[in-house]
């Protein structure tokens, strides 16, 4: 199960005005505990302004960097992200927790000469990048086309690492920049990156369909995206996407993983609620229309995993062992994870008498 750890910031970088990078110093003992897969993120903590903080950001080095960086993008009224890009400094100590997350592609020998396509917009690029760089270092063959969105040219975050990519590998990677706030030559590069533009460029630049699509934004990108895709008929298994702002107003999950002893939910009563977390268990009584599962167990001092809280991360997966809840949201598990009963415990809320869940199930 993923853990926090306390690490030093060995180097902090301007990438733009509203964005730094963060790299970490990984003792040689948790070495293997960072190890990652090209499109995870890392969970930072800290404390700002009295308050205990964590967010999660996606690294951006390549499997063969020996380095763990993510890139922290400054939001409006984003405490953390201020925080980040204002107050942390080398030879910071941050709580770092271990990486998480399944928007990965990792490089196989087997599947080299394979051509993915990825969409990218503003911080979105951060995951692709990592995933980029090592397909195009570990799979000789393989070819790469990113199409990366963007306001204006000042915000483009990695611009020179990816030109640096592009001229090293000139025949397997075309970038194509699309700016929404100013005008490049070519008409069909302006605009906003979605699901029309995303059909119109790759009917003219990829014609033929590719192995594996990524994309990674905010949502209503994300979704209008993969509408184009599957209209075009790629198949659902070949598209991989995350969220990067959830957007707004989508429908209420329903999950019920297993309709044992599933009740109406009436005011007033309660679930009796046990968690398995690193095999201890801990048993708490949660109202049917109160708190979620992960807040219930964090009062009951339970060590639940969280890092989002808005259903992107996955970070508080669990499986339903017996009983059932309904979800609020989820932008995170597949359709499988669901039909095999794992949840988001930051979204649920039992609709059973009694609900147990296993966090340390796989
Ligand atoms: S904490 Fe991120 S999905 Fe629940």
């Amino acid at each position: 199960m993923v853990k926090f750890h306390d690490l030093t910031v060995a180097d902090i970088r301007a990438e733009t005005d509203e964005s730094v990078s963060i790299a970490f110093a990984v003792p040689e003992a948790l070495k293997d505990a960072y190890s990652f897969t090209p499109g995870q993120f890392l969970t930072l903590r800290a404390e700002v302004g009295g308050e205990d903080i964590r967010r999660s950001y996606s690294i951006c080095s390549g499997v063969n960097d020996n380095e763990l960086r993510v890139a922290v993008k400054r939001v409006g009224g984003g405490r953390f992200s201020g925080f980040a890009n204002s107050a942390v400094a080398a030879g910071d100590v941050l709580q770092v927790m271990t990486p998480d997350g399944r928007f990965t592609l990792a490089p196989d020998p087997a599947l080299n000469g394979r051509h993915v396509v990825a969409f990218a917009a503003g911080s979105g690029i951060t995951p692709i990048m990592s995933i980029v760089k090592s397909l195009l270092e570990d799979e000789p063959e393989t070819t790469v086309t990113l199409f990366y969105g963007n306001r204006t040219v000042g915000g483009v975050i990695f611009r020179d690492a990816l030109e640096a990519l592009k001229d090293r590998f000139t025949k397997r990677f075309t970038l194509v920049h699309l700016l929404s706030g100013e005008r490049q030559e070519a008409p069909l590069l302006n605009g906003r990156l979605d699901g029309e533009k995303a059909a119109t460029l790759l009917r003219v630049l990829v014609p033929e369909e590719a192995d594996a699509y990524l994309i990674c934004g905010p949502g209503t990108m994300v979704e209008d995206i993969r509408a184009a895709l599957r209209a075009q008929g790629v198949a659902e298994g070949k598209i991989r996407f995350e969220l990067f702002t959830p957007a707004e107003g989508v429908a209420l999950a329903s999950v019920a993983p297993s309709d044992a002893g599933a009740v109406p939910a009436e005011a007033g009563e309660t679930a009796r609620v046990a968690v398995l977390i690193d095999g201890v268990r801990t048993e708490f009584d949660l109202p049917f229309n109160g708190p979620c599962v992960l807040e219930g167990a964090e009062a009951a001092g339970a060590d639940a995993p969280f890092s989002c809280k808005g259903g992107v991360c996955a970070t508080c997966r669990a499986r339903v062992l017996q009983g059932a809840v309904e979800m609020a949201q989820n932008y995170a598990l597949l359709e499988d994870e669901v039909a095999q009963g794992f949840v988001l415990t930051c979204q649920s809320r039992p609709t059973s008498k009694t609900l147990v869940l296993d966090y340390d199930a796989v």
